[in-house]
């Protein structure tokens, strides 16, 4: 499973880069709002730190205006994704992108049935965020086994990218079903390395490395 940083903040796309461990980025408006800088610098920057898919999302809620602002996101760098909303104007534009050789990200998507339609409407990737399905009581793993599912039983490319991601659970989840992708906060990712016994680990080992005798 592929993992990619959920931020618009160059300097964890840096880091993360630097791991050797990131491959992509996906971004929104709350999280450029967050960086508060103009959306098409902040993308030409991260595009420029990492060579993988980076989603830049629309903001149109009619097609027309999807596409044409997602044909300005694919002028800014050859490795952005467009990511639409789960609507049937999304879905206008996911195709018409697609026909054009854009990729698309289908977002905001909550149920297999969503993401059976994106599917349908050639996405390169569809997200389905869990966390805001666990902050409403249900649960968000649940909708990926069965996008899991339903992408199998039709063979359809269309990768699927667990999104909303809030702790290293959720990773661990994603993975067990078989998610292509899991897009983390940096916070999240920093957890995935931590475990309270290889600290301790690495303190023992130092302790008793002082207490070898050495070569003078
Ligand atoms: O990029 C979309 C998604 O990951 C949002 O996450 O935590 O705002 O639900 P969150």
């Amino acid at each position: 499973m592929e993992l990619f940083l959920d931020t618009a903040s160059a300097q964890e796309i840096k880091k993360g880069v630097e791991s050797g461990l990131i491959t992509g980025v996906t971004t929104n408006p709350t999280l450029i709002m967050k960086e508060g800088r103009d959306y098409n610098e902040a993308l030409k920057e991260i595009c420029s730190i990492i060579k993988g898919p980076v989603s830049a999302e629309t903001v149109s809620l009619d097609a027309d205006g999807m596409v044409k602002e997602g044909i300005a996101f694919s002028k800014i760098a050859k490795n952005i994704v467009v990511k639409v909303p789960m609507t049937v104007e999304g879905m206008k534009a996911c195709q018409r992108l697609t026909k054009q050789g854009i990729k698309v990200n289908v977002t905001l998507v909550f149920s297999a049935n969503q993401a059976l339609l994106a599917a349908k409407s050639g996405a390169y990737f569809v997200s389905p965020f869990v966390g805001r399905l666990d902050d409403i009581g249900k649960i968000g793993m649940d909708v990926v086994r069965e996008i899991k599912q339903v992408y199998g039983n039709y063979k359809f490319t269309t990768k699927i990218l667990v999104a909303s991601v809030r702790n290293p659970i959720h990773v661990l989840d994603a993975a067990k079903i078989g998610a292509d992708i899991a897009t983390v906060p940096y916070s999240v990712f920093e957890q995935l390395f931590k475990h309270t016994l290889t600290d301790a680990g690495i303190k023992k080992f130092l302790e008793d490395w002082e207490k070898v005798p050495k070569r003078k």
